[in-house]
């Protein structure tokens, strides 16, 4: 061969192998997928009803007052909106006219029925490891739901996120069709929790920080991450890496009833334990809890604040402790102990004391109510102090309630507070 043709072959070469990295993932789909029978018996719809409850399907798939199941939702991304889509059996715009074979598709291959491939603000990377079985009882229970008319909406991202071909890179850099395989060395219990962590729950999708692409290091998942559009933290799932008997008994209780002696669920979380969680059996629970406290310990993020010099601060303080004294004590106890299961104590809350302050100044200024569940059905609430309370007043009792009955978190300033 001529020197120029050797490089012209060499160049193909090159192109051929990005090519068939590229198409990977589609690559990995079989040619034809089985169509397995459609069985709309009664319990089989109610166990498509469970799992869809444990995936939180429901939760994106129905836009704020839009009917339930009918999508349009739109979910937010560092790269732009992306929308949910109908998922009731409407033949024209939902899926009325998909078979057990398309549906598999789309959960477990992440491309519609059309062969569009599908944007990761469906966490099908998690979906993936679904079994048939269930995706099927999934299925079932969506074409029995009253259809709804309701089109899809396209996706409003920013170039170059809006090609096709990033959608491929993507997904040939963080995707791959798999299955859930048992740990044989781990009881049932653990693993039916990891099915359902890894899976279904998809709770790596918000509780795994990302890299510039969107994608999760699988040595950092569960780590914590930052939710898209700002204002809050997912924190770590197991952060120190061991959990005693009585902490993960009210973990438990936490993921089914959205509050604890510890803490209380706030923002997105609440959202989880209200459409999802709380629907859970204490058996999937408690094996989500198993699983869970096995968790590897999260590296300690080194805080880039300044260590807390409580000379400094002396008048910040005394500014926050009369402030807490007068707003916050009635409810929090003097000391922070709160009082269990109804308000969260403050002293030795990981919420208070964690290393990006986020979450407080959310809860503080926003206020809230923990989700209405079964096991907690009239929560107590949490007023606002967004409009009683300034940035440099706010910043001084958060600042306080951080460094004071044991807690020893850095400073919130002004400037964090007015950045929220
Ligand atoms: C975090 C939000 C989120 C959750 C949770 C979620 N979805 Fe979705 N889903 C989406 C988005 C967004 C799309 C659209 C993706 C696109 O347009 O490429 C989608 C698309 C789909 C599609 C493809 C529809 C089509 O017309 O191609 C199916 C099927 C689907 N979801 C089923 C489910 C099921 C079943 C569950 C629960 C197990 C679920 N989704 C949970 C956000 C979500
Ligand atoms: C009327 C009672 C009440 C008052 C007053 C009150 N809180 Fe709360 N607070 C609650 C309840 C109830 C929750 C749990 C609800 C939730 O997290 O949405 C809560 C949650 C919190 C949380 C989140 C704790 C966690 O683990 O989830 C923080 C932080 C907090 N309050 C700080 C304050 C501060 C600071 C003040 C005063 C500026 C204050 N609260 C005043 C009732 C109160
Ligand atoms: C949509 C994103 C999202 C998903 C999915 C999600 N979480 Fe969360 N989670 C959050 C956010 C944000 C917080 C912080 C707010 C709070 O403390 O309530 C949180 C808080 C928590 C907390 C409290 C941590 C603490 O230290 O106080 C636990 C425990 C938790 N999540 C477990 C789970 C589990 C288990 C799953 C999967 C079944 C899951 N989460 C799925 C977003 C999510």
């Amino acid at each position: 061969m001529s020197r120029p043709l050797r490089i012209l072959a060499a160049a193909a070469a090159l192109v051929a192998a990005f090519a068939l990295w590229l198409a990977w993932p589609d690559l990995l789909e079989p040619a034809e997928i089985e169509t397995t029978p459609l069985d709309l018996s009664p319990e089989r719809i109610a166990e498509g009803e469970y799992l869809a409850r444990a995936g939180n399907c429901v939760g994106c798939h129905t836009a704020p007052g839009g009917a339930l199941f009918a999508g349009g939702r739109s979910i937010r991304t560092p790269f732009g909106d992306v929308y949910s889509t109908n998922l009731t059996p409407d033949p024209e715009t939902g899926i009325g006219n998909w078979t057990t074979a398309d549906f598999w598709r789309a959960l477990h291959h992440g491309r519609s029925k059309d062969g569009r491939r599908l944007y990761p603000a469906f966490p099908y990377p998690s979906y993936t490891y679904v079994t048939r079985e269930d995706a099927d009882a999934i299925f079932a229970y969506l074409m029995s739901l009253p259809p709804v008319a309701s089109p899809r909406v396209e996706p409003a991202l920013r170039f170059p996120y809006d090609s096709r071909f990033a959608l491929q890179v993507w997904r040939a850099l963080y995707f791959r069709p798999a299955a859930f395989e048992p740990d044989a060395e781990k009881d049932e219990t653990w693993n039916r929790g990891a099915y359902l962590v890894e899976g279904l729950g998809h709770c790596k999708a918000c509780h795994s920080p990302r890299g510039r692409l969107g994608g999760i290091d699988p040595d950092a998942a569960y780590s914590g991450g930052k939710l898209p559009g700002g204002g809050w933290e997912a924190p770590p799932l197991n952060p120190s890496g061991t959990m005693t008997d009585a902490e993960a008994a009210e973990l438990a209780r936490l993921l089914s009833t959205g509050i604890s002696k510890h803490t209380a669920v706030s923002g997105p979380m609440a959202e989880v334990v209200f459409t999802s969680l709380q629907h859970l059996s204490e058996d999937d629970i408690d094996a989500i809890v198993a699983y869970v406290r096995t968790l590897p310990a999260a590296p300690s993020a080194p805080s880039s604040r300044r260590p807390f010099s409580p000379e400094r601060y002396r008048d910040v303080l005394a500014a926050g402790a009369t402030i807490y004294r007068e707003r916050c004590a009635d409810c929090h106890g003097r000391n922070g102990e709160g009082s269990p299961y109804v308000y969260p104590p403050l002293a030795g809350n990981r919420l208070v004391t964690a290393p990006e302050p986020t979450n407080l100044i959310r809860n503080v200024m926003l206020g809230g109510f923990p989700p209405s569940t079964q096991g907690n059905p009239r929560p107590h609430g949490m007023p606002p102090f967004a409009h009683q309370l300034g940035a440099a007043d706010a910043a001084a009792v958060l600042t306080y309630i951080r460094t004071s009955w044991g807690n020893a978190a850095p400073p919130v300033t002004a400037a964090d507070v007015e950045r929220r």
